[in-house]
């Protein structure tokens, strides 16, 4: 008996690898993670299904269009305290903006993503009541139409539109609507962390480091004080579809104003976490509720050794050397040796840190004192970058 749950456990421990969650607009599964709610918003789960080659083949269930994340049993198909409450970004009707999400380094599956806008507002005002969870049926109707709302790949002049490499032209996958990503089995980036080459951390994921994915879609013709967008990733490789919705107000009254307030700036003008300069507002200045901030260390490695930054809050480990955020070495050059690693962080934070050098046999060689300490700044700013040099 006991080998029998020891093994199931196992089962399910290699079955939650991975994975992937919406980061631009910000989705309620980042805001969660942002609050401490959410230890691992890249693995808001839905499985196992039908996810390949059919992409709209698996119900949504207590997943929802929102995402449920059974990790952390948290349904995000509604609002709480740190999220769902008002909307993240004003965006116009017809208005081209960048969306992003995160896909981890250890649970990049491949695949096809799409994102959607579900234009009924009373199918949509079912995931927006403080305290009420959807039945079933209401997520499934919300789901049915997002998928009727696609945000079409096609409808952006110069974007390019790929069948994915990993479908057959009977398949019903092959289809150019939806965004692909690169070949799984792909000699080079490949999987979804080859669609922007980003490097490794450009975005948050608690397992092993996160990749951009970045594309743009095109706002409907259809306004709301508060709505829905929402990502569907149905993973190539395994019975996985990922869900997870970003807070929004589409607005044609121009320059944000009537409706629902706007607290940040529209997507389509937010520096994404890969910029490794600090961003300036243009126009009316609106306070950032979280910031990336971006380490680029210069430290000379020799090979095996790998740099952490370790520090005094969650994101940084609290000072365990086994739970420092990696950097990566993907800018590295012998003339200018740099690491570097973005983290987002809630706007105000004040912490203290070091860089650690871990060799090959796992030993970590702290930096000598004192501690640095860094304020993240409170204002227009969504990024920032701190260098330095190991000392
Ligand atoms: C948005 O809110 C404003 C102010 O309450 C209201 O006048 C307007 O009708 C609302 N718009 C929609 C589309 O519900
Ligand atoms: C750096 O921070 C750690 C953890 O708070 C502390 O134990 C250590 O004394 C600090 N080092 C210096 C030189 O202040």
């Amino acid at each position: 008996m006991a080998l029998v749950s020891a093994l199931s456990v196992l089962a399910l421990a290699n079955f939650v690898h991975g994975h992937g969650y919406m980061t631009i607009p910000s989705s309620r599964t980042r805001l969660g993670t942002e609050a401490g709610i959410d230890t691992c918003p890249e693995c808001t789960i839905r499985e196992p299904v039908s996810a390949w080659p059919d992409l709209e083949a698996a119900t949504v269930d207590r997943s929802g269009p929102c995402g449920y994340n059974a990790r952390v049993s948290v349904d995000y198909n509604f609002p709480s305290n740190d999220w769902g409450n008002e909307p993240v970004v004003t965006y116009t009707p017809g208005q081209i903006v960048d969306v992003e999400w995160c896909v981890d380094n250890n649970g990049d599956h491949g695949g096809m993503f799409s994102w959607r806008i579900c234009q009924d507002q009373f199918i949509v005002d079912k995931l927006l009541t403080p305290g009420y969870t959807p039945t079933l049926e209401e997520k499934q109707d919300a789901e049915d139409c997002f998928e009727e709302g696609l945000l079409p790949c096609t409808e952006i002049e110069g974007q390019v539109c790929d069948y994915s490499p990993d479908c057959t032209s009977d398949q019903p996958c092959y289809r150019n609507d939806w965004f692909t990503c690169n070949a799984f089995e792909a000699n080079e980036r490949c999987g979804c962390q080859g669609v922007d080459n980003a490097p490794l951390n450009s975005c948050f994921t608690t397992i092993a480091g996160g990749y951009t994915v970045t594309k743009q879609v095109k706002i409907p013709q259809y306004v709301s004080n508060h709505t829905l967008i929402s990502l569907r990733w149905n993973s190539y490789q395994t019975e996985q579809v990922y869900l997870t919705c970003a807070d929004i107000a589409i607005s044609d009254s121009g320059n944000g104003g009537g409706g629902s307030s706007s607290t940040t700036k529209p997507a389509s003008t937010t520096t994404k976490a890969t910029s490794i300069t600090t961003s300036t507002a243009t126009g009316i200045c609106t306070t950032a509720a979280s910031v990336a901030v971006t380490f680029t260390e210069s430290v000379t490695t020799t090979y095996g050794q790998s740099i952490y930054v370790v520090g005094s809050i969650d994101q940084l480990g609290n000072w365990d050397t086994g739970s420092a955020m990696a950097l990566s070495a993907a800018q590295y050059m012998a003339a200018n040796p740099i690491w570097s690693g973005t983290v987002t962080l809630p706007a105000g934070t004040s912490f203290e840190y070091k860089l650690i050098n871990v060799g090959s046999s796992g030993t970590a060689t702290w930096e000598s004192d004192p501690n640095r300490s860094f304020n993240v700044p409170e204002g227009c700013e969504t990024a920032v970058t701190v260098s330095g040099s190991w000392r």
